[in-house]
């Protein structure tokens, strides 16, 4: 097995592995890279429904998505789809999966099954970079914050997806929940200071007024989106990432109306969240 770094940014590219063959040796290494790089990127695989699920099960607990259809004979896959038909994609817009949970899901493991001809790429964000090039005066004011996360605006009744042409396709509408977790997470793996705030699913800081709370949070968004802290994946077919959702933000690209891009995603259960010492 090869691990190279993707870009300076986030990432690394994994070679001279099969992940429908891994082995333990390589599985714990799979571990220690992803908690390093945030991301890692596949080429050329070979993964049956099966063996994506034999994969995920060797490298943690699954968590069912509860707002996304499930493959069909696979209630522990879930699909990621748009329909050459639909506007709205699923995850176009810059979240880590899960925040609003008690106990937020560690990761995802993608994999392409449908691509467009060219666009769909997903970007992903590294949190721990972004923290660690923030002011000093930033880091003091927010390393003890708290925030609320929710996904009652997103997957509710009334929430966003209902009013677009994804609504039909998703379920789970009154299953919905929020969460508060600490601004500054320390790494569960690593010990890493992370920036634990996105702009999906984090509604407020705790205690603060609305007005304020968007301030600086539309400050730290701002900061994080920088080229230095961002790096895009293309897909090909054969191609899968993990990601790991406390060190990493991530955008899927919506720019291949008229053709249809289907992925099968799994998701890893992760532990409640500490804040950072
Ligand atoms: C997601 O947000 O999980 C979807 C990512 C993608 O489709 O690229």
């Amino acid at each position: 097995m090869k691990i190279t770094p993707w870009s300076e940014e986030c990432g690394a590219l994994v070679g001279d592995a099969q992940l429908a063959n891994i082995d333990e040796s390589e599985m714990e290494g799979l571990r220690s890279a992803l908690a390093t790089y945030g991301v890692l990127f596949f080429r050329n695989q070979e993964l049956t429904p099966s063996d994506h699920l034999a994969f995920a099960n060797g490298f943690g607990e699954i968590v069912l998505n509860k707002f996304f259809a499930p493959v069909e004979g696979y209630p522990d896959i879930a699909e990621v789809r748009k329909e050459p038909d639909q506007t709205m994609n699923i995850g176009g817009g810059w979240h880590t999966d899960h925040s609003y949970d008690e106990e937020p899901a560690l990761g995802s493991i993608l994999v392409a099954r449908e691509l467009p001809q060219s666009g769909g790429d997903t970007l992903f964000a590294n949190l721990h970079k972004a923290w660690v090039a923030l002011p000093s005066s930033t880091k003091r004011k927010i390393k003890d914050l708290k925030a609320l996360h929710s996904n009652v605006h997103i997957y509710g009744r009334d929430g966003y997806y209902a009013g677009t042409d994804m609504g039909k396709m998703l379920k789970g509408a009154d299953d919905v929940g929020q969460a508060i977790q600490p601004v500054v997470i320390s790494h569960p793996v690593s010990g890493r200071e992370i920036l634990y705030v996105n702009p999906a699913h984090t509604i407020s800081i705790d205690g603060w007024s609305e007005e304020d709370s968007k301030a600086l949070l539309d400050e730290l968004y701002d900061h994080v989106v920088q080229p230095e802290f961002t790096c895009t994946f293309d897909w090909e077919p054969g191609s899968v990432a993990i990601w790991d959702n406390r060190l990493t933000w991530h955008y899927a690209n919506n720019d291949y109306d008229g053709e249809r891009r289907l992925m099968h995603r799994i998701t890893l259960s992760g532990a409640p969240l500490a804040a950072a010492a």
